[in-house]
């Protein structure tokens, strides 16, 4: 065993053997616990390099198990794992994506990279900003709704985003679409009026079968309906432009982004673009500026400081201390619905593996589960689990201080009371019998939750809180040794896929019954 290994080994060793002190215990031996684990992010509203007002959010980790001692250790771990040297090869170029070979370039599209990364980006942003201006200002005829055709990161972003920003009013009404079942493309049909849509066909590859055969679908849609030019209404987002322009997309409309920007990172790039056309291009550089604010955090900032590496510290401890297998966010606010799919992909498809970096098997738990919802909905469905089931669910909760609606203050007022009671409750436990002695009505509590407190949700603050994630998934493969920036286990079904519609291939007698079952052979 080298010697980091061992260092590693002993670390993880001390925290183990580590006295596991009760929330309520951990607050009543620390008066300043709230401060001390309460982190404070501010980002300017006004685009990027533009001066302007400040808005941010408040993370409070107080209601989980960190304490003073734990938390030292962990900053050992991040030394001994290399974090501050991970980050540096990150946001400069280096091949972070070691098992692909390349670099993960995602920060310099909102302003962190290097010089000439950034520069690109910058060049690419502007070629989008032109486009989209030219929308709004009907150089491509009248526009009023744009079919966003993607799947996995080429559609989970725009999908959050454009749900979460445009709830009042959108320039453009966006339909994004993802799943190959029909229903999912006719039902945006139904929304739209074939005579003032745009289609966007947004794919890292530009060869995913399901967004292949719905943008055909879409142009047959356009050809049938009486467009007459259905191949001038595409727009493609792409690092594969030699692919897009063999399909028939006409060069002017190719918005492309470079290869090195994973695809569920790329939110940022030209895969942003039925966003910016939704908010205007002005609001969209706003997004960016909150994500470049939570980059430079998180650049400049070490141990418990780090909000985004605090944040994967208490995942480490809940996933490798107490055996915890599943990790829950519930919004406390309707534009952040999808937000839950949205981290799904990013931490799912980045941290679970098996294998380290180095392609050594890993004898402990990689990604915890992310699942979640919205509150208070969640509240009425699945929190039973969540306060006397026998899992351990380490909780966030997010909400926003100022409200989304203009409705009675009555309505926020109950979501966010909501919101901080279950965290309360959680925490304290308790019992609900008349003689307290019930055990049908017992709530053990000491359950963990972090809450993201918002002052309001506009483009600066979706863009900070999904950097904000992002950076908690890298650092969180940096603290497991894993490359978060391939995907090799979304491949063997594709193939097999592939191999069933071929008619190839040896398979087993009960997927062969299936097909048979479905006339698929
Ligand atoms: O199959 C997984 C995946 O490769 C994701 O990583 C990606 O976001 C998605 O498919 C879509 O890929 P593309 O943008 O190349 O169509």
């Amino acid at each position: 065993m080298t010697d980091n290994a061992q260092t590693l080994e002993q670390i993880w060793e001390s925290l183990k053997a580590g006295p596991r002190p009760t929330l309520t215990q951990l607050f009543d031996a620390s008066p300043d616990r709230v401060e001390a684990l309460t982190r404070r992010l501010d980002w300017p509203t006004g685009g990027v390099g533009e001066a302007a007002e400040s808005t941010g959010m408040r993370l409070d980790f107080s209601k989980t198990h960190l304490d003073d001692a734990t938390l030292q250790l962990f900053e050992q771990l991040e030394q001994v794992c290399g974090f501050s040297e991970a980050r540096e090869a990150l946001f400069s170029g280096g091949v972070v994506n070691v098992t692909e070979g390349r670099a993960a370039n995602h920060g310099a599209m909102r302003g962190s990279g290097t010089d000439a990364e950034t520069e690109e980006a910058f060049a690419l942003l502007a070629r989008m900003g032109m486009l989209v201006e030219a929308i709004h200002d009907g150089v491509l005829g009248k526009v009023k709704h744009l079919i966003h055709i993607g799947i996995g990161g080429s559609a989970l972003g725009p999908a959050l985003a454009v749900d979460a920003l445009t709830r009042d009013l959108a320039k453009v009404d966006v339909h994004v679409v993802s799943n190959i079942d029909g229903l999912a493309l006719e039902q945006a049909f139904a929304a739209c009026d074939p005579a003032t849509t745009l289609i966007a066909v947004a794919s890292k590859t530009f060869t995913t079968i399901e967004t292949m055969t719905n943008a055909a679908s879409a142009l047959a849609w356009l050809e049938k309906e009486g467009v007459s030019d259905p191949s001038g209404r595409v727009v493609a987002l792409t690092a594969s432009p030699e692919k897009a322009v063999e399909w028939g997309v006409d060069e002017t409309r190719i918005l492309p982004f470079p290869e090195s920007v994973g695809g569920r990172y790329s939110l940022w790039s030209s895969i942003g673009f039925p966003v910016a056309l939704a908010i205007g291009m002005e609001e969209f550089r706003e997004f960016l500026t909150g994500a470049q604010a939570i980059d430079t955090h998180f650049l400049q900032s070490d141990g418990r400081a780090n909000a985004p590496l605090l944040a994967a510290f208490a995942e480490q401890y809940y996933a490798r201390i107490r055996g915890c297998q599943t990790r829950a966010v519930f919004a406390y606010d309707e534009r952040l619905a999808l937000l839950p799919d949205y981290l799904q992909q990013l931490e799912m498809e980045s941290n679970g593996k098996s294998v380290t970096a180095s392609s050594e098997p890993v004898d402990y738990p990689t990604a915890p589960i992310s699942w979640g919802g919205v509150g208070t909905d969640a509240q009425h469905a699945v929190f039973q689990l969540l306060h006397q089931g026998t899992h351990l669910v380490p909780v966030d909760f997010i909400a926003s201080v100022a409200p989304g609606d203009d409705l009675d203050p009555a309505h926020h007022k109950i979501l966010l009371t909501n919101c901080f009671a279950q965290g309360a409750a959680l925490m304290k436990g308790g019992n609900m019998s008349a003689d307290g002695k019930d055990p049908a009505r017992a709530f053990a509590g000491d359950r963990p939750s972090t809450t993201f407190l918002l002052d309001d949700l506009d483009p600066a603050t979706l863009g900070a809180l999904i950097a904000f994630h992002e950076h908690r998934t890298f650092a969180n493969a940096v603290l497991m040794g894993i490359n978060p920036f391939d995907q090799f286990g979304v491949e063997l079904g594709k193939k097999m896929a592939k191999d069933i519609d071929a008619g190839e291939g040896d398979f087993d007698a009960s997927t062969k019954a299936l097909m048979q079952a479905a006339g698929l052979n």
